[in-house]
Protein backbone atom coordinates (compact mmCIF):
# COMPACT_ATOMS: atom_id res chain seq x y z
CA UNK A 1 0.00 0.00 0.00
CA UNK A 2 1.25 3.24 -0.43
CA UNK A 3 3.17 6.07 1.98
CA UNK A 4 3.37 9.44 1.54
CA UNK A 5 4.67 12.03 4.13
CA UNK A 6 2.77 15.28 5.01
CA UNK A 7 4.55 17.81 7.36
CA UNK A 8 2.38 20.35 10.06
CA UNK A 9 4.89 23.42 9.00
CA UNK A 10 6.00 24.97 12.52
CA UNK A 11 3.48 27.93 11.41
CA UNK A 12 0.94 25.48 11.78
CA UNK A 13 1.94 23.74 15.25
CA UNK A 14 2.38 27.21 16.81
CA UNK A 15 -1.01 28.18 15.82
CA UNK A 16 -2.34 25.17 17.78
CA UNK A 17 -3.59 23.28 14.47
CA UNK A 18 -2.31 20.13 15.00
CA UNK A 19 -5.24 18.49 16.53
CA UNK A 20 -7.75 19.97 12.93
CA UNK A 21 -5.71 19.24 10.70
CA UNK A 22 -5.30 15.74 11.54
CA UNK A 23 -8.87 15.72 12.27
CA UNK A 24 -9.35 16.61 8.35
CA UNK A 25 -7.13 14.40 7.52
CA UNK A 26 -8.54 11.34 9.44
CA UNK A 27 -12.22 12.65 8.26
CA UNK A 28 -10.53 12.52 4.28
CA UNK A 29 -10.46 9.04 5.12
CA UNK A 30 -6.85 8.96 5.05
CA UNK A 31 -5.21 7.09 7.49
CA UNK A 32 -2.21 8.22 9.89
CA UNK A 33 -0.10 5.08 9.95
CA UNK A 34 3.31 7.34 11.91
CA UNK A 35 3.54 10.49 13.95
CA UNK A 36 6.33 12.39 14.92
CA UNK A 37 7.33 15.87 16.09
CA UNK A 38 10.63 17.38 16.16
CA UNK A 39 12.68 20.54 16.00
CA UNK A 40 14.80 20.55 12.52
CA UNK A 41 18.38 21.68 12.48
CA UNK A 42 19.58 24.20 9.60
CA UNK A 43 21.55 20.98 8.08
CA UNK A 44 18.87 18.57 8.12
CA UNK A 45 16.13 20.98 6.92
CA UNK A 46 18.83 22.03 4.07
CA UNK A 47 19.19 18.26 3.16
CA UNK A 48 15.04 17.58 3.03
CA UNK A 49 14.61 20.71 0.38
CA UNK A 50 18.13 20.52 -0.87
CA UNK A 51 15.60 20.07 -4.59
CA UNK A 52 15.54 23.86 -3.83
CA UNK A 53 18.95 24.73 -3.13
CA UNK A 54 19.77 27.61 -5.39
CA UNK A 55 16.16 28.83 -5.32
CA UNK A 56 15.52 33.13 -4.10
CA UNK A 57 13.53 31.08 -1.29
CA UNK A 58 15.49 28.19 -0.06
CA UNK A 59 17.52 30.65 2.21
CA UNK A 60 14.04 31.62 3.86
CA UNK A 61 12.37 28.08 3.47
CA UNK A 62 15.21 26.25 5.93
CA UNK A 63 14.82 29.60 8.67
CA UNK A 64 11.46 29.03 8.55
CA UNK A 65 11.47 25.13 8.41
CA UNK A 66 13.67 25.40 11.68
CA UNK A 67 11.93 28.01 13.46
CA UNK A 68 9.88 25.69 15.76
CA UNK A 69 8.69 22.28 16.10
CA UNK A 70 7.17 20.64 13.18
CA UNK A 71 4.81 17.62 13.17
CA UNK A 72 5.46 14.99 10.81
CA UNK A 73 2.43 12.50 9.36
CA UNK A 74 3.05 9.05 7.75
CA UNK A 75 -0.41 8.58 5.76
CA UNK A 76 -1.46 5.74 4.08
CA UNK A 77 -4.09 4.43 1.06
CA UNK A 78 -4.22 3.64 -2.39
CA UNK A 79 -3.31 6.60 -4.54
CA UNK A 80 -2.08 8.38 -1.46
CA UNK A 81 0.48 10.92 -2.76
CA UNK A 82 -1.88 12.20 -5.49
CA UNK A 83 -4.72 12.13 -3.54
CA UNK A 84 -3.38 14.11 -0.17
CA UNK A 85 -1.54 16.74 -2.38
CA UNK A 86 -4.62 17.41 -3.85
CA UNK A 87 -6.25 17.58 -0.59
CA UNK A 88 -3.86 20.41 0.99
CA UNK A 89 -4.32 22.65 -1.62
CA UNK A 90 -1.68 24.46 -4.01
CA UNK A 91 1.70 25.99 -2.46
CA UNK A 92 0.24 29.53 -2.03
CA UNK A 93 -2.77 29.61 0.52
CA UNK A 94 -4.49 32.66 -1.76
CA UNK A 95 -4.46 30.43 -4.53
CA UNK A 96 -5.44 27.59 -2.99
CA UNK A 97 -9.17 25.55 -3.25
CA UNK A 98 -11.64 27.01 -0.70
CA UNK A 99 -11.50 24.60 1.97
CA UNK A 100 -8.43 23.18 1.73
CA UNK A 101 -5.96 23.03 4.27
CA UNK A 102 -3.55 25.58 2.96
CA UNK A 103 -6.32 27.81 1.97
CA UNK A 104 -7.60 27.71 5.61
CA UNK A 105 -4.35 27.84 7.94
CA UNK A 106 -1.76 28.98 4.97
CA UNK A 107 -0.83 32.55 5.53
CA UNK A 108 1.74 33.49 2.76
CA UNK A 109 3.41 31.37 -0.12
CA UNK A 110 6.00 30.45 2.77
CA UNK A 111 4.22 29.80 5.71
CA UNK A 112 1.85 27.76 4.37
CA UNK A 113 0.61 25.25 7.13
CA UNK A 114 1.83 21.58 5.03
CA UNK A 115 4.65 20.18 3.52
CA UNK A 116 2.62 17.22 1.13
CA UNK A 117 5.32 15.18 -0.52
CA UNK A 118 5.33 15.33 -4.37
CA UNK A 119 5.17 12.08 -5.91
CA UNK A 120 6.96 13.17 -8.47
CA UNK A 121 9.97 13.22 -6.29
CA UNK A 122 11.58 10.98 -3.61
CA UNK A 123 8.93 10.40 -1.49
CA UNK A 124 10.53 7.12 0.33
CA UNK A 125 13.64 9.40 0.96
CA UNK A 126 11.12 12.61 2.75
CA UNK A 127 9.50 9.49 4.77
CA UNK A 128 13.19 8.10 5.70
CA UNK A 129 13.60 11.53 7.52
CA UNK A 130 10.91 10.85 9.96
CA UNK A 131 10.54 7.24 10.38
CA UNK A 132 12.93 4.34 10.13
CA UNK A 133 10.11 1.77 9.79
CA UNK A 134 8.73 0.65 6.73
CA UNK A 135 5.84 -1.40 8.37
CA UNK A 136 3.07 0.55 9.51
CA UNK A 137 1.57 -0.80 12.62
CA UNK A 138 -1.87 -1.43 10.28
CA UNK A 139 0.25 -3.91 7.97
CA UNK A 140 1.17 -5.26 11.04
CA UNK A 141 -2.25 -6.17 12.57
P1 LIG B 1 5.94 21.43 -0.12
O1 LIG B 1 7.14 20.86 -0.82
O2 LIG B 1 6.29 22.15 1.17
O3 LIG B 1 4.84 20.43 0.06
O4 LIG B 1 5.30 22.56 -1.05
P2 LIG B 1 5.06 22.55 -2.61
O5 LIG B 1 5.53 21.26 -3.21
O6 LIG B 1 3.66 22.97 -2.85
O7 LIG B 1 5.99 23.73 -3.04
P3 LIG B 1 7.53 23.72 -3.40
O8 LIG B 1 7.69 24.39 -4.71
O9 LIG B 1 8.11 22.35 -3.24
O10 LIG B 1 8.15 24.67 -2.30
C1 LIG B 1 8.52 24.18 -1.04
C2 LIG B 1 8.14 25.19 0.02
O11 LIG B 1 8.96 26.35 -0.10
C3 LIG B 1 8.22 27.50 0.30
N1 LIG B 1 8.18 28.43 -0.81
N2 LIG B 1 8.42 29.71 -0.68
N3 LIG B 1 8.31 32.06 -3.43
C4 LIG B 1 8.46 31.67 -2.17
O12 LIG B 1 8.70 32.43 -1.27
C5 LIG B 1 8.28 30.24 -1.89
N4 LIG B 1 8.00 29.31 -2.80
C6 LIG B 1 7.94 28.15 -2.09
C7 LIG B 1 6.84 27.02 0.70
O13 LIG B 1 6.85 26.77 2.11
C8 LIG B 1 6.71 25.74 -0.09
O14 LIG B 1 5.75 24.88 0.47
MG1 LIG C 1 7.44 20.43 -2.79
Amino acid sequence: MEQTLLIIKPDAVAQNRIGEILRRLETAGFAVTGLRMQTLDQETAADFYSIHQGKEFFGPLVEFMTSGPLVAVRLQGEDIRRRVREFVGVTDPAQARPGSIRADFGTSVRMNAVHASNPDEDVDRELAFFFADKTSPQEAL
